[in-house]
This record gives C-alpha cells, structure tokens and sequence, in this order.
C-alpha cells in the first residue's frame, strides 16, 4: 500500500515533468519555418520595382544635372517621370547600361548601383 503511494508520487511527478516539457519543441521547431517568408518576399522583389522608392533617388542622383530643370537634354525630365513611361525606361536601361549614361564626365554609379539600375529601368519598361 505504502508502496503504490510512492509509485504514484512518482509517477505525478513524471506526468509533470514530461508534460512540462514538450512546448519547448513546438516552439523550437516555429524557427524552422523562418526560411519560408523569404521565399515569397525574393518573389515579388523582380515583379514589383516601386518606381518612387527604388528608381528615382538614383536618377535624381545621377541624372537631374542633365535631364531636369528649363531644358532638359533630349526633352527627358527625370523628375517628371511617374513610373509608367515605359518606352523612356527601356531607352533609359539601355544607355544606363551600356554606360553611356551618365556621360563620362560626370558624377558615375558603381558598377553594382549601374547594374541594379539598369535592371529596376528594364523591369519598369514592361
Ligand atoms: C552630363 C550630362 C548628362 C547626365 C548626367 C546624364 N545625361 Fe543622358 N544625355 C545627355 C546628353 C547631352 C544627351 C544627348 C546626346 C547623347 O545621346 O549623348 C543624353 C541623352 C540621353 C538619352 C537618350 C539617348 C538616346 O539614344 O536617345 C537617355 C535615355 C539618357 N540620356 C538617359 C540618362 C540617364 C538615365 C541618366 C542618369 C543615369 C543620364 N542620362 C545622365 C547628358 C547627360
């Protein structure tokens, strides 16, 4: 008898201790869903260029000396730019591109900044 009440103490103190510890590998196993988000976030980065946000400050940046103000050269405003000249944009990622905008002479992206110009300009060209 005495037996059995020692057993059952025990066997309490399992039930506590065993069932205390599973919910520490419910939430050590959330961190591996981490990895997902990432994956629709890569997603939407190519599809969506948010012309304002992504765009423009490297025109204003490199480009307003020439294309902005009274007479911008070849009538090409980058301030006035909204987001949805594409036509201008796939001359623009072209010239950005190929280096030959902004001409040599003036203030020039790194080579990393060209690159991701040039591809935000194209994606925005449609
Ligand atoms: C130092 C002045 C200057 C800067 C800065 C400059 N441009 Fe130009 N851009 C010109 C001139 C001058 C022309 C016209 C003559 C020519 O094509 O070289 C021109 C022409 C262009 C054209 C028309 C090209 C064609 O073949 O029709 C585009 C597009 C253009 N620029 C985009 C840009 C972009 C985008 C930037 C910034 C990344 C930029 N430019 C920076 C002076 C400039």
């Amino acid at each position: 008898m005495k037996l059995s009440w020692i057993s059952l103490a025990i066997a309490s103190v399992f039930v506590v201790v065993v069932g205390c510890t599973p919910p520490a590998e419910p939430s050590g196993s959330t961190t591996g869903t981490d990895p997902a988000p990432p994956k629709s976030t890569d997603g939407s980065k190519m599809a969506t260029v948010d012309f304002e946000k992504d765009v423009k400050p490297g025109l204003v940046s490199f480009c307003t000396p020439c294309h902005a103000g009274a007479e911008p050269q070849e009538g090409l405003d980058v301030t006035k730019l909204t987001g949805s000249e594409k036509a201008s944009f796939a001359k623009m990622g072209k010239v950005v591109e190929a280096g030959e905008m902004p001409p040599e002479k003036s203030k020039q992206p790194t080579a990393e900044e060209r690159a991701k110009l040039a591809e935000q300009l194209k994606a925005l060209s449609g």
